[in-house]
């Protein structure tokens, strides 16, 4: 399939489902991926189903990706395992539009939240990174910004307008959901960047669920984290998937089997772009793979 540039002159975006933001205007972009939407916070997020379909993509003309077509239904957790540099960073990427921003790189085929094709020339950008938020290998809190203010940091710079009893049930209720309130309720003034590692990466988290999303996606999100922290955000995982919908990549083949409902294994062998080998539930994935590259990768014995 021919690449295709980013659809970068769409209009009005068709919802699919009336929200209470609907009356919110335009905004951009904000550090997690996500844009803000909320003017109250009342209603719980929808959950979404996000289909890749024949997905493709390419930098500078080099194609990383081939054809990758998976479906991430709604509230469950999909794991992205694979070798290093076999394209799931890209992939996920692809799904939330940031793919477009860097130089050099080319789409084809289309991703689909919830039916509609996030890639519609008709549809915005922004409609996409509002709906489908991302947390980073790296926890990237603002430093010096105390950690409501980080919480809040997606509606702010976004210029929503939120009275201060919404703020802190906002604040309150995102970091309850990404597993940090207890921790630090005694101290939301003081400085994000005086939290932990993890600390920070659930901060960061809450920051992305601020705004609202109906997918998350994580880059490797426990990677730079000790065993004690990774294990919290796994347990926020579990509890968040009710709502949201998570695509995770991981390297830790007992974190996927943990976490994830389903897995997807991806591949590039010698040069050639990056494709799903198989995929399926986490389960079957592990202990009966179908393909024997699957067996050997999940057992270690390569990548
Ligand atoms: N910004 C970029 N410019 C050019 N090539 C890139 C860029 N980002 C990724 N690639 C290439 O695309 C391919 C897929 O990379 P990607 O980062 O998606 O792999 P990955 O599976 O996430 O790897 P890892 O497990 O190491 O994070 C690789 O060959 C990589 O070198
Ligand atoms: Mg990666």
């Amino acid at each position: 399939m021919a690449p295709r540039t980013p659809a970068s002159k769409a209009t009005a975006p068709a919802r699919t489902r009336p929200r209470s933001s609907e009356t919110t205007p335009e905004v951009p972009a904000t550090t997690s991926g996500a844009v803000a939407q909320a003017t109250t916070f009342e209603d719980v997020p929808l959950t979404a189903e996000i289909v890749a379909k024949d997905v493709s993509a390419w930098f500078s003309g080099r194609k990383v990706l081939e054809r990758v077509s998976l479906t991430m239904p709604a509230g469950k957790v999909t794991a992205l395992i694979g070798p290093s540099g076999c394209g799931k960073s890209t992939f996920l990427r692809t799904l939330n539009r940031m793919h477009e921003l860097i130089p050099g790189a080319e789409f084809g085929g289309a991703v689909f939240l919830d039916g509609h094709d996030i890639y519609d020339p008709s549809r915005r950008i922004t409609d996409a990174r509002r709906n489908i938020g991302m947390v980073f290998q790296k926890p990237n809190p603002f430093p010096a910004m105390s950690i409501e203010d980080n919480v809040l940091s997606g509606l702010v710079l976004t210029g929503q307008r939120v009275d201060k009893s919404l703020k802190e049930q906002i604040v309150e209720e995102c970091l309850t959901k990404a597993g940090l309130w207890k921790e630090v309720k005694d101290r939301l003034r003081q400085a994000g960047g005086g939290l932990s590692g993890g600390q920070q990466q659930r901060m960061c988290i809450a920051r992305s669920l601020a705004v609202r999303p109906r997918v998350l996606l994580m880059d490797e999100p426990c990677s730079a984290l000790d065993p004690t922290s990774t294990r919290r955000i796994e347990e926020t995982i579990g509890e968040l998937a009710s709502e949201v919908t998570i695509v995770i990549v991981t390297h830790n083949m007992q974190q996927a089997a943990r976490v994830s409902d389903q897995t997807a294994f991806f591949l590039a062998e010698q040069g050639t772009p990056g494709y799903i080998v198989e995929h399926g539930t986490t389960e079957q994935m592990f202990d009966l793979p179908k393909d024997p590259r699957t067996l050997d990768y999940v057992n270690g014995r390569f990548g």
